[in-house]
């Protein structure tokens, strides 16, 4: 039987939040430093000591939101040590990662000067593990309170006369692990307790999200929602993909096609981890209220050779791509819970967008995969049927074909498709029903390459990059699409409504 898509362009119910093509940077290895942070005296062009290079090429992503500091940093971090002259804030160790020395130069205002030079909403993470509640509070109190206090009076005399926009808040991050080892039961009434002082300072309303569980951790998603779900807004999870185990994930670029396969089929175990996280949810939450935030997802390797083992630097290949495509599209599929998530990591660490070599920058292949499926940002999730055939090794198989369709407000409707066989290509027949106007008007680009570990470096940055449907490749016949995908291949694909 031949892959068959159908596409019911009229009976889209959900919007696909943003928010779902969401972004994380911590202060870890060179996300921070180097990645964003340049420094006002450096030789990298810059804005204000933000590099602008970068802030280009993540502008053209159209980044909701970015999470920030972390991460395990997070639960570390006091925010007073990062405002004020930088010269006089206090160096710190930065003992999760690297023990490298942190000079606290990049603090609250740097921050959210990144955040408006890209564009994205600010998401701050709060210190439960290490931090106080009053510290909590005072954060808050600092960032978004407008009339005299002694917070507001102190960001004035800092340089900031009016409050910042503080939507997203997080109270803790892996408080089950790095954030404090706690038991759910406990860590329940500590989120009750630490939220309770995260005040709505004016029109200033915080989204609050509640640390959530580890992979398939349902017992921690089960008492969080029973014991404090009244008092979120949204509930984390975090899910990492890699080939190996945790003490030897693999190589990022050195790997043959069984690690392919196995890295394509852990990742998408985020479908079954966000329905069954999503029925505990729905237990405690039927209206869906409460919104499933995977604030942490990505590949991740073993560091390239050479690298800090604490900086968590990897490269980032063609798999990445199909990863980041098979992860969005199931996001996208179940944009009635998940309302955020944040790949981990943006800049030179884990499964990024860029990598930077001093002032060198690449655009990675899963920088291509968020371009590509941006389109689906703010869109109406379309429902479809998908058959498709398998890609097998032995006796274990995946599907080859994974797709996602959105409506946009102008009525084009958007395609993103996955190949993940990487020995033949795939055609693929195509249905819009319910279109008012049925469009032969199609507009393409494919991501594909020669090897699966195809990747691109500081000298070859264009090795992984999109390029339009060759002739023949994307067919308009007797009101159907005909795709043919490359092997191991993304793609996105645009209708439009005739004029
Ligand atoms: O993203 C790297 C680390 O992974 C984060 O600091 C932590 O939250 C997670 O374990």
């Amino acid at each position: 039987m031949p892959n068959t898509l159908i596409v019911n362009a009229d009976q889209g119910v959900h919007v696909i939040n943003p928010n779902i093509y969401g972004h994380f940077a911590e202060h870890l290895g060179r996300c921070i430093y180097e990645g964003f942070w340049v420094g006002e005296d450096g030789s990298i062009p810059h804005t204000r000591g933000i590099r602008n290079d970068v802030v280009e090429a993540l502008r053209q992503l159209n980044p909701p939101v970015l999470r920030w500091p972390g991460g395990c940093f997070a639960d570390e971090y006091h925010w007073m040590d990062g405002i004020g002259p930088r010269e006089n804030r206090p160096s710190i160790v930065n003992t999760h990662w690297g023990l490298v020395t942190e000079n606290n130069y990049f603090g609250t205002h740097e921050f959210f000067d990144l955040c408006e030079m890209l564009g994205a909403a600010p998401y701050i993470c709060g210190n439960v593990g290490s931090g106080t509640v009053q510290e909590m509070q005072q954060w808050v109190e600092y960032c978004t309170f407008a009339d005299r206090s002694p917070m507001a009076d102190l960001r004035r005399k800092n340089g900031r006369e009016e409050p910042w926009k503080l939507p997203y808040f997080g109270v803790g991050n892996e408080s089950w692990g790095c954030g404090g080892n706690m038991r759910p039961e406990y860590y329940a009434d500590e989120y009750r307790r630490y939220q309770t002082y995260v005040r709505h300072f004016g029109d200033n309303k915080v989204y609050k999200i509640a640390c959530g569980a580890n992979n398939a951790d349902y017992e921690w998603t089960e008492v969080l929602m029973r014991q404090a779900s009244r008092y979120m807004n949204g509930l984390s999870l975090h899910y990492y993909t890699f080939a190996g185990d945790w003490r030897h994930k693999g190589s990022a670029t050195e790997f043959d096609e069984a690690e392919w396969f196995v890295t394509l089929k852990k990742s998408l175990k985020i479908e079954e981890l966000v329905q069954r996280h999503g029925g505990v949810m729905d237990r405690y939450d039927p209206e869906k209220r409460v919104g499933l935030i995977v604030d942490e997802w990505g590949t991740w390797w073993d560091v390239e050779p050479g690298t800090n083992p604490g900086f968590l630097y990897q490269q980032n290949s063609l798999r990445d791509a199909l990863v980041a495509g098979l992860t969005l599209n199931v996001f996208n599929a179940h944009c009635d819970r998940v309302q955020m998530a944040n790949i981990a990591q943006t800049v030179n660490v884990l499964q990024a967008m860029v990598l930077t070599d001093g002032p060198r920058m690449l655009l990675t292949p899963t920088y291509h995969v968020f371009e590509m499926w941006k389109v689906h940002q703010g869109g109406t999730l379309l429902p479809l049927y998908l058959s498709s055939d398998a890609y097998a090794r032995g006796d274990d198989q995946i599907p080859a074909l994974s797709a996602s369709a959105s409506k946009d407000a102008a009525g084009r409707v958007h395609l993103t498709l996955c190949h993940t066989d990487p020995t033949r290509s795939a055609t693929l027949s195509c249905e819009l029903r319910g279109a008012s106007s049925p469009s032969s008007n199609v507009a393409g680009r494919v991501l594909a390459a020669g090897a699966i570990n195809a990747h691109n470096t500081f000298d070859e940055g264009d090795a992984v990059t999109p390029r339009a449907f060759k002739d023949g490749e994307a067919r308009w016949e007797d009101g159907r699409l005909t795709l043919t995908l490359p092997p191991a291949s993304v793609a996105v694909v645009t209708l439009s409504p005739e004029a």
